[in-house]
């Protein structure tokens, strides 16, 4: 699949802010993720040069199309993100209209932008506009409970410019509860020409085969891969990574980047989604939670290694 000219493969990782940090990508892509993309920045942040900002933007030597995701409300603020020096070794731009998190919300960024179609198509426009790179939006399918403002984002984006569009089949109300509308995901493939890509819920090869029944050109995979890279290695019938070998990985790839406190604070969460379903895990959950992340990796190793 093809997201403008640029061959990306169709089992995606989704966008994670404080999750998908450059480390978690590389062991996804390492188990077979065919595209990754950084965490969403703040387009205005990233205009006024930011250092935390650009935090978010360091990549894998693995992540061979570097997609990265903004978001923002105001379509001169976002064009000009897009032309920042920073985004230059990026190959996709992705757009953010499905964030459902309060504090984005409230500044109108995000799913916020579902309440306003033709704002949408003007920061989509705004964005093609100044850069040649294609432009991929992801959205929800709409804001308020009951919600359904899909098909119109879809042929927005896709009049506006946009060569890519994610859709995660829930409305801002929801947030992450209730089930994934797979309905309104086969309507939005059925509206536009562009590639179209299934979002919610994949955990498993039932519910992925589910997400491709409604026709879309690809799937995107969010919370099925915490702790779990090896979903993507499953779903491509390739052999998983050693457990261990992934944890090794991604602390190495954190601790060339970052200061210990941000590797043990970002590595303790991912240390319990990796133990997460293991048998007996309540033992060392405390133990991994509190001790010194060296401490906490050797307990991980042996209880790893115990269960087999
Ligand atoms: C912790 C967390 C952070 C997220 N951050 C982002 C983000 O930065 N950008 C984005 O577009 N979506 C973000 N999302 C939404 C996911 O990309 C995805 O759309 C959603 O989790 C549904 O997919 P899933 O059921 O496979 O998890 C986030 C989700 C979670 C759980």
């Amino acid at each position: 699949m093809k997201c403008g000219d640029i061959e990306i493969g169709n089992i995606l990782l989704a966008p994670m802010a404080g999750v998908s940090e450059v480390g978690f990508r590389e062991v996804c892509k390492l188990a077979g993720a065919d595209l990754t993309c950084t965490e969403m920045v703040n387009a205005v942040a990233l205009n006024h040069d930011s250092a935390k900002t650009k935090d978010l933007l360091i990549t894998s030597s693995l992540e061979n199309v570097k997609s990265v995701q903004i978001f923002g409300h105001d379509a001169l603020e976002m064009a000009k993100a897009v032309t920042n020096s920073c985004l230059s070794k990026f190959d996709i731009i992705d757009i953010n209209f499905g964030c459902p998190a309060p504090k984005i919300v409230n500044n109108g960024d995000g799913s916020a932008l579902l309440k306003d179609v033709n704002k949408i198509y003007k920061i989509v426009s705004a964005c093609k506009n100044s850069t040649n790179k294609p432009i991929s939006c992801k959205f929800r399918k709409g804001f308020g409970a009951g919600d359904n403002v899909s098909k119109d984002v879809a042929r927005a984006c896709e009049d506006a410019g946009a060569s890519m569009l994610t859709i995660h089949g829930r409305t801002r109300a929801q947030m992450y509860s209730g089930v994934v509308d797979l309905e309104a995901i086969a309507c939005v493939k059925s509206v536009v020409k562009i590639p179209v890509i299934g979002n919610g819920d994949i955990t498993d090869f039932n519910s992925y085969n589910k997400m491709l029944s409604t026709g879309v050109d690809g799937v995107m995979i969010g919370r099925g891969a915490l702790g779990n890279p090896n979903i993507f290695a499953s779903l491509k019938n390739k052999a998983p990574i050693d457990k261990m070998e992934l944890i090794e990985r991604h602390i190495r790839v954190l601790r060339e980047f970052f200061d210990e406190r941000f590797v043990s604070a970002t590595m303790r969460k991912h240390l319990l989604w990796y133990i997460a379903g293991e048998p007996n895990v309540n033992k060392i959950k405390l133990d991994v939670a509190t001790k010194d992340l060296n401490q906490a990796i050797e307990i991980v190793r042996s209880f790893l290694s115990n269960n087999g």
